[in-house]
């Protein structure tokens, strides 16, 4: 397994200048941990050139919080992942919740994605987890196995190693509310079972497995510790390198 993989994603917050601001915070306070944690920052598509600039010289890596999955076309309002390749992205963030619910995503869309961004070089950060509607109803398993299973469907076995995957209760997202160990350990077991089945031990075991939902400092290092998991998705505490940068040092201490 490789190092931990921690990655802010800022969602739809903030201006050109407050990114820049927040990247140089980040950036700065990251030297101790090189080596020990690989972080990404996913600022919104406005700010990726400028904090692209910022974390040249730095090992931070840059991520986009989604693509379209052709190269380039008539897709007004879009932007594809050869565009993304251009900035210096070396992430994309695929099949959000907030993507899969709020702009109707579905899984074929995502699978595309992935293979998209997998051609042109770009790693993907693929999203899966249930509503609390569905946990409720017993549904958890179906739907990650469903999520992952289209997902991952036309993922050649040969590019697997360039992808992460999250595992982000929809219910956990912005609520402050976590997942509990067990819980998050059932999830990142089953989705660790379907990797090894799918795409062989060797590939299986060394692809990350990140959980997101409501991941503060307080709570980090319990997080890392649970089975399974090797990173972590940060959206609100990723906005402040306040908060951001101890949730980092607690698990590269
Ligand atoms: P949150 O968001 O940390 O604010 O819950 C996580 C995410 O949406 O990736």
């Amino acid at each position: 397994m490789s190092i931990p993989l921690l990655v802010g994603n800022w969602k739809m917050h903030g201006n050109r200048s407050e990114c820049v601001e927040r990247a140089r915070k980040i950036v700065r306070g990251l030297r101790k941990v090189a080596g020990l944690a690989e972080v990404a920052l996913a600022p919104p598509y406005t700010g990726l050139a400028c904090v692209k600039e910022v974390l040249k010289g730095s090992n931070v890596r840059l991520a986009a919080q989604n693509c379209h999955w052709e190269e380039s076309g008539a897709y007004t309002g879009e932007i594809s992942p050869l565009m993304l390749t251009e900035i210096g992205c070396d992430y994309v963030i695929l099949g959000h919740s907030e993507r899969r619910h709020i702009l109707n995503e579905n899984d074929q869309m995502i699978a595309r994605k992935i293979v998209a961004a997998l051609r042109v070089g770009l790693r993907p950060i693929v999203c899966v987890g249930e509503t609390l509607a569905e946990r409720r109803a017993g549904h958890t398993r179906s739907v990650i196995a469903r999520q992952l299973r289209f997902a991952l469907k036309a993922t050649a076995k040969a590019a697997i190693q360039h992808v992460e995957i999250a595992y982000e209760p929809v219910w956990a997202i912005g609520t402050g509310q976590n997942a509990t160990p067990k819980q998050i350990g059932q999830v990142h077991t089953q989705i660790r079972k379907f990797l090894l089945k799918s795409f062989g031990a060797a590939k299986g075991h060394r692809i990350r497995i990140l959980y997101g939902g409501s991941v503060r400092p307080e709570n980090a290092e319990a997080l890392m510790s649970t089975p399974e998991v090797n990173g972590l998705l940060v959206g609100g505490a990723s906005l402040s390198p306040d908060t951001f940068l101890p949730i980092v040092h607690s698990i590269s201490a």
